[in-house]
């Protein structure tokens, strides 16, 4: 523990903000040492595993680990979604990835790198977002706080407004990636090093903070207890709640895809209402999808929940298609999925979809030094309904990007993809920010000792807009 939170001195100046706030993340408990002299060169730099500005009170235990010691290599293993078709299985193929997704991590209730089975890891540099969307891991479970869920997004029922927060891991192969990625000699995130190797798979689950009297499926869920806000009002301090498991996502490096995007995105939904002896026999797939049908313009302004037969890329599970005046009780069920019923899962956008969001993974990478860190834009957020999406951006948000990390161009700046990882881009966006010359200090002072010591004087910096799945 003591080891994991101390930083390893780094000799480039510029990651010095960086290290410095993974030393305050070490208020758990950790002293924090004098920067070292000399700098061991070898020993890999330890990344903060929450927020450091809700640190867990003194003693406390059970504290979220951040599993980091990615590997370099790993096994030529056989997966056996690879046997399955997944255009014309798709339920049988994401159950197969929830099967692996679930093995030994359900045994250590998801503390991912004692798994016995095999180790998973999660992605650096969500613990802090410099406070712009106060969205960085919390320190029980590590979750980062998601897209808000509005009323009517999930029930019938459902008058009140909901926190979600998730927290996602990749399989040893995703993880070789994350390391190549973050641990460079220069200690800055090198995106270029993003492209993930087959069978790569990332895992998510979300919950909510609402009730089971506002959504009824969420009966007999897992439930976890979270260190959150007390409510949508995203107030401070953060605080203990529960949060109850609604949505699983999968993401799965599938070479079938290579001359495309890649990728094979997938979501399954808690019905409480299922049958089944366990919380993950009652995750019911809501889709799959490979694709965003960019020539498909049929019903990309309908609101509400269709299945959408035009679409050849997505395949959604009809029956969890919401029925006017059927009596669910606590059966689950969906009011919406993404744009023109593209993939999306119930606490996402209606007017975006899984890939069309993962594409835009990518980070700025043009001559502008001001721009370092800068994420693509992944939606039209400024719709709030497929009703009054702007058809005109159509073309840019649901073009197929290539799997891979390479150049994209938007509005005009040059990116570098990060293969559909937007843990990644959101790490780096969350590192440079860090760099940045923070607010002045009177602001800042309920956090002092988070940022930068030597920036009092400069002029604030524009903050770099975040990556969370609604950009607000
Ligand atoms: C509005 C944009 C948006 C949409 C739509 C979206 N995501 Fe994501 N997703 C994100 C962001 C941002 C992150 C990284 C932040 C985090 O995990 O806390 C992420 C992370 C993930 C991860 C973790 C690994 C990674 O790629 O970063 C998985 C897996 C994932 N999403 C799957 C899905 C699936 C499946 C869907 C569709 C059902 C989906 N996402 C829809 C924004 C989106």
């Amino acid at each position: 523990m003591k080891t994991a939170l101390i930083a390893v001195g780094l000799i480039a100046a510029t990651v010095a903000t960086a290290v410095s706030q993974e030393r305050t993340a070490g208020a758990a408990g950790a002293t924090p040492a004098a920067a070292p002299a000399t700098a061991a060169a070898d020993a890999p730099v330890r990344f903060p595993s929450y927020d450091p500005h809700y640190p867990p009170p003194p003693g406390a235990r059970d504290v979220f680990q951040l599993s980091q010691d990615y590997p370099t290599t790993f096994a030529d293993d056989t997966f056996p979604w690879m046997a399955i078709d997944f255009k014309a299985f798709p339920t049988e193929y994401l159950r197969s990835v929830l099967d692996y997704c679930l093995e030994g991590n359900v045994d250590v209730d998801f503390k991912v790198q004692n798994n016995r089975v095999r180790k998973w890891y999660h992605a650096p540099w969500l613990h802090d977002d410099g406070a712009q969307f106060g969205g960085g891991r919390e320190w029980r479970r590590g979750l980062t706080r998601e897209r808000m869920a509005r009323p009517l997004d999930l029930h019938r029922k459902q008058t009140e407004r909901a926190q979600n927060w998730a927290v996602g891991f990749y399989n040893d192969r995703g993880a070789v990636s994350l390391g190549k990625v973050w641990r460079t000699a220069d200690g800055r995130p090198d995106p270029s090093k993003s492209t993930f190797a087959d069978n790569s798979v990332a895992c998510k689950l979300l919950f909510t903070d609402a009730s089971t009297a506002q959504i009824p499926y969420l009966s007999r869920t897992k439930t976890w207890t979270a260190n959150i806000y007390p409510d949508v009002n995203y107030n401070k301090p953060r605080v203990d709640r529960t949060v109850r498991l609604l949505q699983l996502d999968v993401a799965v490096k599938d070479p079938r895809m290579a001359d495309t995007t890649g990728w094979v995105f997938g979501t399954f939904i808690y019905d409480g209402g299922a049958p089944g002896p366990t919380v993950w026999d009652r995750m019911i797939p809501v889709g799959a999808s490979w694709g965003d049908d960019l020539p498909v313009r049929t019903d990309a302004n309908r609101d509400g929940v269709f299945v959408n037969t035009a679409l050849t890329q997505a395949r959604i599970t009809s029956s969890l298609v919401e029925r006017t005046g059927w009596n669910y009780g606590n059966r689950a069920y969906v009011m919406h999925h993404g744009l023109g019923g593209r993939l999306n899962g119930p606490i996402d956008s209606p007017v975006s979809s899984c890939i069309s969001c993962h594409g835009r993974a990518g980070t700025y990478a043009g001559p502008t030094a001001s721009k370092r860190g800068q994420p693509m834009v992944m939606a039209v957020f400024s719709a709030a309904k497929p009703s009054v999406y702007p058809m005109a951006q159509f073309d840019e948000f649901f073009k197929p990007i290539p799997g891979g990390s390479h150049i994209e161009t938007q509005t005009g700046d040059r990116y570098m993809t990060t293969d559909y990882s937007l843990q990644l881009s959101a790490g780096i966006r969350n590192y440079y920010q860090s760099l940045r010359t923070p607010p002045p200090v009177a602001d800042t002072a309920p956090r002092a000792g988070s940022v930068g010591a030597t920036s009092v004087s400069a002029p604030a910096q524009e903050p770099l807009r975040t990556v969370d799945r609604d950009g607000n």
